[in-house]
Formats: structure tokens, sequence, C-alpha cells
């Protein structure tokens, strides 16, 4: 008998096609709602494997019910949304598609972040909006990307990729990391610098770590005020990283000139949120690893590590490598 699977959403048919040969298929129809968590756990209960996104919760309420789950696949290089510590306990592998967004995820970090400093979107609200009576001296002026200081806030594989296009700009590269990155700091000159050293002496702060207990609002009041009030935040990581309301009052008052979103601590954000009212806010609907090539990358390969977990093969990419013991 094949093992089940469940899709927590419509994936594009190449996955369908290297998944139905050796699974028995159970997927959640829509491509744009997410499955509704009352279904989930109906489908899950004699579930063997589980391909799931960024927005389904998989604690420890929904694996109680899947007795039989083997593997947990997402299709994402972040995981919080998954109980890790839970699933390992269980022997549940746990795996994700890091490297092959890195690229994609380090483009739209930069182009957030001059979007941030240079007014982008704020400027085309004004010109569509009919506002650009004329040329003048100090209209939508920004902040400058070439020649600043980029505080990297961990240096991981996109992290790193950033640092790379910063080079580029003739930029100074700063970081703070759980782990030195040596690698980095020979081949990028990246230097390492505490947390509150890093906020001082950054043009731009941009946040690529991943969301842990321990990175939870990382930057709320008191680290938002180390940061000079020329200074562009950049968050492509996950929201809940930055306590939001911290980073309105600082973004309202003037405190920070202003910041790049790609992630809210919830998603979809809402849009009455206040951080939403502010022109001096850059917002994205978390489109991090967006390419048509790398999102069906990331698809076919949690694919590629879901078969690979059920057939008792290593998956390339497994998060709790302790499952396998030894
Ligand atoms: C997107 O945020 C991802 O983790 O892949």
């Amino acid at each position: 008998m094949k093992p089940k699977v469940v899709v927590t959403r419509r994936v594009p048919d190449r996955v369908i096609e290297l998944l139905a040969p050796h699974c028995e298929l159970d997927m959640w129809g829509e491509e744009d709602v997410p499955i509704p968590r009352e279904v989930l756990e109906r489908k899950i209960r004699d579930a063997d494997g589980l391909y799931c996104l960024l927005t389904d919760a998989i604690d420890r309420e929904l694996l109680d019910l899947a007795p039989r789950l083997r593997v947990i696949s997402i299709m994402a290089v972040g995981y919080n949304n998954i109980d890790v510590a839970e699933a390992t306990r269980r022997n549940i592998l746990v795996t994700n598609t890091p490297d092959v967004l890195t690229e994609t995820t380090a483009d739209l970090t930069f182009a957030l972040l001059m979007a941030t400093a240079r007014r982008i979107t704020e400027a085309e609200r004004f010109l569509r909006a009919g506002e650009w009576r004329t040329w003048s001296p100090m209209l939508l002026t920004g902040q400058d990307v070439y020649g600043a200081t980029m505080g990297i806030i961990g240096l991981g594989r996109i992290g790193s990729a950033v640092a790379r296009r910063a080079r580029g700009f003739d930029m100074r590269v700063l970081y703070h990391s759980t782990r030195r990155n040596e690698q980095a700091e020979r081949e990028l000159g990246a230097e390492y610098a505490e947390l509150d050293d890093l906020l001082a002496r950054s043009d731009f702060v941009v946040i690529l770590t991943p969301l842990t207990p321990q990175t939870r609002n990382l930057i709320g009041v008191r680290e938002l005020a180390l940061m000079k009030p020329t200074a562009v935040l950049v968050n492509a990581a996950r929201g809940g990283i930055v306590d939001e309301r911290a980073l309105y009052d600082a973004l309202k008052s003037g405190r920070l000139w202003a910041a790049g979103l790609d992630v809210f601590e919830r998603e979809p954000v809402p849009t009455d949120h206040p951080l939403l009212s502010l022109p001096n806010v850059t917002a994205l609907p978390h489109i991090g690893s967006a390419s048509i090539r790398t999102r069906t990358r990331m698809a076919e390969l949690a694919a590629e590590n879901l078969l690979d977990a059920l057939a008792g093969r290593v998956p390339r990419c497994l998060v709790n490598r302790e499952v396998l013991g030894g």
C-alpha cells in the first residue's frame, strides 16, 4: 500500500507528478486559502507524510492526532511554525528547503532596502495620486545606500548573500550572529559586532535570523533607541523578531527614519495595522523567495525530501538529524 501524504495547499502540477506515483495524495485544493485547522486535523489522522507551508501550525496537538506520521516536509527554509522538538521526540523527520532560495531572497532583501532608503513605493504612490507638480530640490529625498554601513543580524546563508551584494555598493558590513562566521569575515570583510554596537553604528540594520524563543522581540524599545535617527530597519526574516508596537512608536516619532518589512507578526497583516499608516514603512507580503524559478525549485525540493524520508533514505535537507540516532 502506498503511504498517505497530506498536502496542505494546491501545489504546482510538477510536485503532484513527483509525488503521485509513490503516495496516495490527499491535497487541500485551494491555492490562496490555507487549509482550515479542522480539515487538517481530520486528514492528518492516517497520514504517513505531511507536505506543508509556513502558514500551517504544526504543533503538539496536531501531532497527537497523527500516530503514523513519519515526515513533515515544509516548503520554506524557516520552520518556526513546526514544533520540531515534539516531532523529534516522536521520531518524525522534519525537512525544509534551504540553499535554493538564498540568492532570490537576498535580491529581495536588497531591493526592499533600496526601496525603503529611496522611498520608491511612496514616490510611486505620490505620482499616481497626481501630487507631482514640479521637480523640487528636496522632494522625496532619501538616504544613500552606496558607501553606507550595513549591520546584518544573522549572517547565515542569506545574510552572507546580502553581504556580498553590499560589497558591490561599497558598504561597510557589520554582523551579529550566534556564531562567528570567519569565512564571511575573510571573504566579505564582514566585521563581527555585539548587537548594541551594531545597532548604534549601522545606517541599515538588516534582520535575517530565524525566529526562535531567543530572537522573539530581539528588537524592542531599547534596541530601537540605540539606532541612528537616520537609520533604516529591514526585516526579511520573520515577524515577531521586531516588536511592532515599539517599531511604530520609533517611526512615528522620527526616532527611526524608516523600515522595510517583508514579514509581520500576524500574516496577512491587517490593512488597518498602525505600521501601514506610516509613509516611512515599505511593506511587502512575505515575498522574499518569490521568483518563479525559486518557488518551483522549493516546491520540488520539498517533494524530494518527503519522498526520500518515506523511502527510508536520508533526505537532503533534514532539520532534526537526531531522529536518525548515532
Ligand atoms: C520563507 O519565509 C521561508 O522561510 O522560506
